[in-house]
């Protein structure tokens, strides 16, 4: 560990020996009062990187010059324009080529894989998430069960935190997918819970789901970009993820998934087709049934959004120069950094009892993100820091007061320095001792 200080001449040495600093010049920064502004709030909303506008706009051109020979242009048609993404994707999330696709969004994509590996039957029909998941992912678990003709209240088993604890505990999660037994469809769980930042121990949750003869399957929308993940190696079933936060691909753009081989291979998988998971050999030859390409390519449907692919590309160039190795060093410097400057803050200030971080720091798996829980005058210390130019973001409490207001502060690898981290405590200061 570190022997952090919270100054100024510290933080900047930190930056200077930095070796991912200059990825910060490839990103728009937004501005507070003609200076950066502190912006941790990657994830929620990932930067623009500067090369984006350049290849969106080269489609663009492409458009208006070729109109519909586009699709067949060299290196860059818009008929295979999905594969430049492909090989750079599965570097990302530790898979094989033919094991992701980037394609239609988050809940869609979650969807069409529960199609997939959610096929219960009389007497194994159960689903094992975590309590408080994200509001998305409850309800298309809620609407799966019940297309299925099968109760949620029944069928749906939330694993809460054990009282007075904030995160559910990775010895509980395996002991009720034990429990479960023979009854367990499916495990599906946040790679990164995205109100916590707790990161799951997928590997080991995957093998025991596997050893009831259940599926596991992951939403990374938290954790691709962020963590070095090896989805192969480590025997998970299916994932989704967006691309608007960790890899700046652009608010709202497209996603992604992950099939493992074994289940990317196997025709005999149920799924939802459509034109542009056809063998691409046949795609213009129309025929008249669907001929899955043997790889996660065949859960596509529709023509790829080559817009938003133009700029995710741009980012993703980014990822395979940094890659994710350099990128989750620095990013647990980061977080211990911010870590670091918070308590010194709440220490120096006489206020240790304001704040708990309700993240997780478990050995060397941590993401950036930190959720600040503030006892007191939380939403008021969060809008002074956004009046002051820290982007960031606010939970409120939740309804039963078990909760406090939490702060989530993310601080990213690829465009976040350690300044920014000084930068935040010292507003930080001001906020705790003006509300
Ligand atoms: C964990 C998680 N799941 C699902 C979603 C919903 O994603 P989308 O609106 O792209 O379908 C989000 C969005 O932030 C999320 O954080």
């Amino acid at each position: 560990m570190y022997s952090f200080e919270n100054s100024p001449s510290f933080a900047k040495e930190l930056d200077s020996k930095d070796p991912l600093t200059n990825f910060r010049n490839e990103f728009h920064l937004p501005k507070h009062n003609g200076h950066d502004a502190v912006y941790l709030c990657g994830n929620s909303l990932g930067l623009q990187p500067k090369r984006a506008g350049q290849y969106v706009n080269q489609e663009l051109k492409d458009w208006a010059e070729l109109g519909v020979e586009g699709h067949f242009k060299k290196d860059t048609g818009w008929f295979g324009y999905h594969n430049l993404l492909k090989e750079s994707t599965a570097r990302l999330v530790g898979a094989l080529p033919t094991e992701v696709a980037v394609m239609n969004h988050l809940t869609v994509n979650l969807h069409l894989l529960l199609v997939s590996f959610y096929r219960p039957t009389a007497d194994r029909y159960k689903i094992i998430c975590e309590g408080g998941a994200f509001p998305s992912d409850r309800y298309a678990l809620q609407s799966q069960v019940m297309f299925h003709g099968f109760d949620p209240d029944d069928a749906l088993i939330e694993l809460e935190p054990r009282k007075g604890e904030h995160i559910v505990r990775h010895e509980d999660i395996i002991e009720a997918i034990e429990d479960c037994g023979d009854a367990l469809a499916l495990v599906m769980f946040g790679g990164v819970h995205y109100f916590t930042g707790q990161v799951l121990r997928m590997q080991e949750i995957a093998k025991a789901a596997h050893a009831v003869e259940a599926y596991a399957g992951f939403d990374l929308a938290h954790a691709v970009g962020n963590l070095d993940l090896k989805l192969h190696e480590w025997n998970v079933d299916f994932a989704a993820w967006c691309s608007y936060k960790y890899l700046n691909g652009g608010p709202g753009t497209v996603g992604g998934i992950y099939i493992n081989e074994k289940h990317a291979m196997n025709h005999y998988l149920p799924r939802f087709a459509g034109w542009w998971g056809n063998d691409p050999e046949k795609r213009f030859t129309m025929p008249h049934r669907f001929v899955p390409v043997p790889t996660a390519d065949s859960w596509q449907l529709s023509n790829a959004p080559i817009l938003e692919m133009a700029a995710l590309r741009a980012s993703m160039e980014l990822f395979d120069k940094a890659g994710m190795k350099a990128l989750t060093e620095k990013s647990l410097l980061l977080t211990q950094y911010l870590l670091f400057v918070l308590n010194d803050v709440c220490n120096r200030n006489n206020k240790q009892s304001l704040i708990e971080v309700i993240t997780p720091f478990v050995d060397q798996q941590k993401g950036c993100q930190l959720s600040v829980m503030i006892k007191e005058n939380g939403r008021a210390i969060f809008d002074q820091l956004t009046s002051d130019g820290v982007i960031s973001d606010w939970r409120e409490p939740d309804q039963e007061g078990r909760i406090s207001g939490v702060i989530r502060l993310a601080p990213v690898p690829l465009y976040n320095s350690f300044e920014d981290v000084y930068r935040f405590g010292v507003l930080f200061e001001k906020a705790i001792n003006t509300n």
